[in-house]
């Protein structure tokens, strides 16, 4: 599918409540899943991503209804049946199936975990490492890449895990083992990842017994959960009304965890002015509208690498606005972004330059010089955030830009192209010929 991006002369005005956070969906549903009783959940992201994770649970013994907006969860209490034919399969997932590895270590049947052509490509060795420090029989391809083929084994034991790189799909999985392993399963990382299993994992009645630990044996009750909006979704139309003069937009209900919200610190020293309002912090995950008016053209900065946990998955977005500020924006520390979905580094560099900007890229991160945008036809090579990243910077554009595969948003966000039109944008998509 090719998504066609018309630039606009005037601004962006309106109101939207961006799509569930996806991790935090995921989590829900798969702690629903463990949990014994009935949990209802709202404000999940209903993508293909986390449709996914739900077909797994269902899969998994969980007994799910879908009504209005609302998903019930009849928890297995913790005795899970094993899938059909062995096999889960994830489409993109990675958080599901990391996940998914960390629970499933844990059981006393076999099961084969699997994904689409970009999940199988990804590097699982550093969720394998650690189950297997656990005790786990889980075996990765020659490449270190699922499908990951997992035994039942002779039981977990808890680990203290240093991880080599700050990721909340690593931590997850360890402390997920953990509750399936004797004693304590403590995990360590070189900077605080998002924090939503630690957040969330009490709701669900697991004590944590110190920041990122978690007790073996400990059980999941059900619980009553309002999904807030998705932060990496919200910087789209966000990222659109700082880049358009005129622009003024509001965001309802998005999930303001600070473990996620570097792209807003980022926007802000670029120049945009926005504002948080009405902001909760009482329940698990905080949350907030925000406003943002169009404050005059951006201007490149440094992004510091202590920040780039906090927003790695908006680091794509982030080129895209640098590509039209002022002066030199240099991204560093972000090598991770080139085992995501796709090698994010690549494929922004290379669609960037397509449309004119001059950039060097670097291992680790980027140099990109702000200029003039022109038309053309990218490849978002089926990455659902780089290719709204492309989208949005369309909108800037000399000419229409055109964005290949993009059917892949429907990963994160399905609503994109229509909540962008609802907020003035002309984006429109097509099967390819
Ligand atoms: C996620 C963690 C991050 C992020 C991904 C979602 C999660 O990945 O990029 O989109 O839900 O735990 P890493 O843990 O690999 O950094």
């Amino acid at each position: 599918m090719i998504l066609t991006v018309e630039p606009l002369d005037t601004g962006l005005c309106g109101e939207i409540t961006p799509p569930g956070d996806k991790s935090i969906s995921h989590r829900v549903l798969i702690f629903a899943t463990l949990a014994a009783g009935r949990s209802e959940l709202s404000g999940v992201l209903e993508s293909e991503d986390t449709l996914a994770t739900l077909q797994a649970c269902e899969q998994l013994g969980a007994i799910v209804a879908r009504s209005c907006g609302r998903i019930c969860i009849e928890g297995t209490g913790g005795e899970l049946k094993q899938p059909s034919a062995g096999r889960l399969d994830l489409g993109n997932s990675g958080t599901a199936m990391r996940l998914l590895a960390g629970v499933l270590c844990g059981q006393d049947f076999d099961t084969i975990l699997s994904g689409d052509e970009s999940l199988n490509r990804r590097p699982m060795r550093r969720i394998v490492e650690p189950l297997r420090l656990m005790g786990a029989d889980i075996e990765p391809t020659g490449q270190g890449t699922a499908p990951l083929t997992i035994r039942a084994g002779d039981g977990l034991q808890g680990i203290e895990y240093k991880s080599p790189v700050a990721s909340a799909q690593i931590k997850s999985c360890v402390l997920l083992a953990g509750l399936y392993a004797s004693g304590v399963t403590r995990v360590n990382e070189p900077r605080l990842s998002r924090d939503h299993t630690e957040r969330l994992l009490p709701l669900f009645g697991v004590a944590l017994p110190a920041p990122c630990s978690i007790t073996g044996g400990s059980k999941l009750k059900a619980a009553v959960f309002n999904v807030p909006g998705d932060i990496s979704s919200a910087a789209f139309p966000l990222a659109a009304a700082a880049l358009m003069p005129g622009s003024d937009i509001m965001l309802r209900r998005v999930g303001l965890n600070p473990t996620r919200t570097g792209f807003l610190e980022c926007l802000e020293e670029m120049g945009a002015d926005l504002r948080v309002v009405n902001r909760s912090d009482q329940g698990a995950e905080p949350e907030g509208d925000i406003q943002l008016v169009f404050n005059g053209p951006l201007k490149g900065i440094d992004v510091p690498k202590t920040r780039v946990a906090d927003m790695i998955d908006e680091l794509p977005l982030l080129m895209a606005l640098a590509a039209t500020a002022s002066g030199i924006t240099r991204i560093r520390g972000a090598a991770e972004l080139r085992v995501k979905e796709s090698d994010r580094l690549a494929v922004m560099a290379t669609g960037l330059q397509q449309l004119g900007v001059e950039l060097k890229e670097y291992q680790d991160g980027i140099d990109i010089t702000g200029g003039e945008i022109s038309g053309g036809l990218v490849a978002s090579a089926g990455d659902h955030r780089c290719a709204m990243s492309f989208a949005v910077l369309g909108l800037h554009a000399s000419a229409e830009v055109q964005i290949e595969d993009a059917q892949f948003i429907a990963t994160s966000y399905p609503e994109f192209c229509d909540d962008m039109n609802r907020l003035g944008a002309m984006m429109q998509a097509a099967e390819s010929a």
